[in-house]
């Protein structure tokens, strides 16, 4: 039996996400999603990776049309508004500023309690969104992957969850970035690699997987192994990237989800879990929700892949774990600062 208070179908919600380069702005009643508005950042492109400075600009630019477009596609009047829902962290700290500053302006504005939410647990209860998938039948194990952070988490209960295994040093979905922009392509590289490998050949290049204690990951290793070898092989021939770069594309990415998938069924067998799960940004991956469709078919576990539009940061999470902690009455506080590396 469950522990948490169930949520209240009719609490309305806005929740507001800024912890990186996407501005987001949703509106909840219950676990339905009225709306949920991104605005997406295409500044960074060119610089190969995000650039604080400029994501912090871009949030202020965007945050009052998406707040006011996702009220507008809800049908709700700021009036009708229960409470808002804000990332605390973690994040960037000028992108997070960003969204709390809103957040609590409103909250002080409308005199609507506050929720503080943590990024990486809203990755995780975007399962409980209604959207005419099932729910995760508690307790059951994340695997959640993004772009920074990638962590092995039991979920007791929507309010009670632990990180049994993280990475020591880069995330996959940076693996990911980082390799692709080592072969040329613009930030975020990781859709694009994804793409480009359903045409390679997985088995062409064999790079080294990690192999760390415990439940822990640690992707640094592969992508220093593929510049050096691209570096050897543009020498020889300097159109090698060019001539092979589908076939990259899939053997990096099978060598970053076979490495995930080694540790989720370390942690399944030593849980003994009967449920596991996908979130964050590179759950959007399709080798890794196709291996872990497979993993659960032989191992006899039930595995909860999250839509698309549920992967990758957007506020709706961040509403969906704000109807939790406004069922608790677990309320923030205007004084209470973001946090770039808040806990988990
Ligand atoms: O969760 P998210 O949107 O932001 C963070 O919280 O970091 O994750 C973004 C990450 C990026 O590294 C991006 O390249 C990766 O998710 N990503 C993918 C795919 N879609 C997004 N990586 C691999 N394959 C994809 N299809
Ligand atoms: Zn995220």
């Amino acid at each position: 039996m469950s522990d948490f208070k169930s949520i209240s179908e009719k609490t309305i919600l806005l929740a507001i996400e800024s912890s990186c380069d996407d501005t987001s702005a949703a509106v909840l009643r219950g676990a339905k999603v009225l709306s949920n508005v991104v605005a997406t950042q295409a500044v960074h492109e060119q610089f190969g990776g995000v650039v604080p400075e400029l994501a912090s600009r871009e949030h202020q630019k965007s945050i009052f049309p998406v707040v006011t477009v996702a009220l507008e596609q809800a049908g709700i009047s700021k009036s009708e508004i229960d409470a808002i829902a804000y990332t605390r962290g973690p994040g960037l700290l000028g992108s997070l500023h960003v969204g709390a500053a809103f957040a609590k302006s409103l909250s002080l504005g409308l005199q609507k309690p506050l929720l503080e939410v943590h990024h990486m647990h809203a990755h995780i209860l975007a399962h409980f969104i209604e959207d005419g998938k099932d729910i995760p039948e508690l307790p059951f194990l994340c695997l959640t992957v993004s772009g920074g952070h990638t962590q092995l988490v039991m979920v007791e209960t929507p309010t009670k969850m632990s990180v049994i295994g993280h990475t020591l040093d880069d995330a996959a979905g940076e693996a990911f970035d980082k390799i692709a922009k080592i072969m040329g392509m613009p930030y975020p590289g990781g859709p694009l690699l994804d793409k480009l490998s359903k045409e390679g050949n997985p088995d062409a290049f064999v790079f080294p997987k990690s192999k760390m204690e415990g439940l822990n990951y640690s992707f640094s290793g592969l992508k220093t192994a593929v510049l050096y070898f691209l570096k050897k092989e543009m020498a020889k021939s300097s159109d090698f990237i060019e001539m092979n770069k589908a076939d990259l594309a899939a053997s990096v990415q099978y060598t970053i989800v076979s490495t995930l998938m080694e540790k989720l069924d370390q942690a399944v067998k030593q849980t003994g879990v009967k449920t596991i799960a996908l979130a964050g940004g590179v759950s959007a991956n399709s080798g890794l929700r196709e291996a872990v469709i497979n993993y659960a078919k032989k191992q006899d576990v039930i595995a909860h892949i999250p839509a698309l539009e549920y992967c990758t940061d957007n506020a709706a999470m961040i509403g969906m774990a704000g109807q939790f902690l406004y069922s608790e009455k677990v309320f923030g506080r205007v004084s209470n600062a973001p946090s770039a590396r808040l806990p988990f």
